[in-house]
């Protein structure tokens, strides 16, 4: 049901922080047929700031309130990712659609409710994979599809992240660790491009970057491999690190029958110079913010639609739940240092 007065879905997003914002100044400044209309962040500096750079007059510390305001219609849930099941069930009790960021939530059983709480409330439940907007991965998806490169046999996807984690990742019960902050994205396209579950994992987790989470956090990895089994036979590989310094690295290849794709790219921008001193030198792309910027535009383009339009979203709970699983083998494999089967 659609009630913004203004013919336009009134969005709030929920948690004002490094990816909420990116949410936020979509929703203010280029979704169609959407509208920003207030924002919540826990810590009110935070909140303060996004007020005033999207001039939001509406900022609620206490998401409650937040969903108690009848001009918001949907909410994005940009929260860490161990209050997702929280407040995406009290919106949904609310009548608020939801987009929820990825990783969707801890564990499956957690998925399960949230997923069972939208339905119930008979409001949208989209997932933040915003990979499946952007144009290349799109590109390589249709392709696969086409037959171009014969049957699809191995699937590898990496992301490498820049930055050292904030504290609270190194505990991995607590963040699930890399696997899901960083390789969440990773588990989806092995899913969307093999179309086929993945049935078995076996993880190994090392860290080699963060010696400062060494001693307090013996169980932190900053490096993980994933070799992947799915549920048709086909092979997937999974190479995720943080603290990489470098950039950020977010790239796929897809071995057929027939041939190869290579999706994503390394470079920041098209300019290739040349000097005595350096010899050649191209940026490495420096954030995922302007990676997949267009991605995350279209994401939430899609999000209004799907509500205007009483449509199911192109990324759906059970989405979320099945790379939620996944993340649970592996952190079991690493742990356990053995394959893992991977509970549906
Ligand atoms: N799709 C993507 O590519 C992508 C990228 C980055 C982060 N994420 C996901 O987005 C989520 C947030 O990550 P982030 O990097 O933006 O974190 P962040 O720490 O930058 O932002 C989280 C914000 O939530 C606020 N907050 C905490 N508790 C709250 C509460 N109870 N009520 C309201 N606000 C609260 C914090 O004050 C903070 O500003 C995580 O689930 C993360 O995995 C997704």
């Amino acid at each position: 049901m659609v009630r913004s007065s203004a013919g336009k879905i009134g969005i709030c997003v929920i948690g004002s922080g490094r990816a909420g914002m990116i949410h936020a100044r979509n929703f203010a400044r280029r979704v169609e047929r959407g509208q920003l209309v207030a924002l919540v962040d826990a810590h009110r500096e935070t909140l303060a700031a996004a007020q005033k750079e999207l001039e939001i007059e509406r900022g609620y510390p206490d998401y409650h309130d937040a969903l108690a305001d009848p001009r918001v219609d949907a909410v994005v849930v940009v929260t860490p990712t161990a209050l997702h099941r929280e407040v995406v069930l009290a919106a949904a009790k609310a009548g608020k659609h939801v987009l929820c960021e990825k990783p969707m939530a801890m564990d499956t059983q957690e998925c399960d409710d949230m997923i069972a709480g939208c339905r119930a409330a008979g409001v949208k439940l989209q997932i933040g994979f915003m990979r499946r907007y952007d144009q290349s991965f799109m590109a390589a998806r249709d392709r696969i599809e086409s037959g171009e490169i014969g049957d699809a046999v191995l699937i590898k996807s990496l992301t490498h992240g820049p930055s050292v984690p904030q504290e609270w990742m190194y505990d991995i019960r607590k963040s699930n660790g890399p696997l899901a902050e960083v390789n969440s994205h990773d588990i989806d396209t092995l899913r969307w491009f093999a179309g086929s579950e993945i049935s078995e994992v076996y993880a190994l987790g090392g860290n080699f970057r963060c010696p400062q989470a060494v001693e307090p956090y013996p169980d932190f990895y900053d490096n993980v491999a994933m070799v992947c089994r799915f549920a048709d036979g086909k092979q997937g590989f999974i190479d995720g690190a943080v603290s990489v310094g470098y950039g950020y690295d977010a790239r796929a290849e897809v071995l057929g029958t027939k041939g190869v794709l290579f999706v994503g790219r390394r470079e920041q921008d098209s300019v290739l110079g040349c000097s005595t001193d350096r010899g050649m030198t191209q940026p490495f792309v420096k954030s995922w913010r302007t990676l997949f910027t267009e991605a995350y535009g279209a994401e939430d383009q899609d999000f209004v639609d799907c509500i205007r339009e009483d449509r199911d979203p192109r990324v759906r709970g059970i989405d979320g739940r099945m790379a939620v699983a996944v993340v649970n083998a592996g952190n079991r494999s690493i742990a356990e240092r053995a394959p893992v089967s991977v509970k549906a």
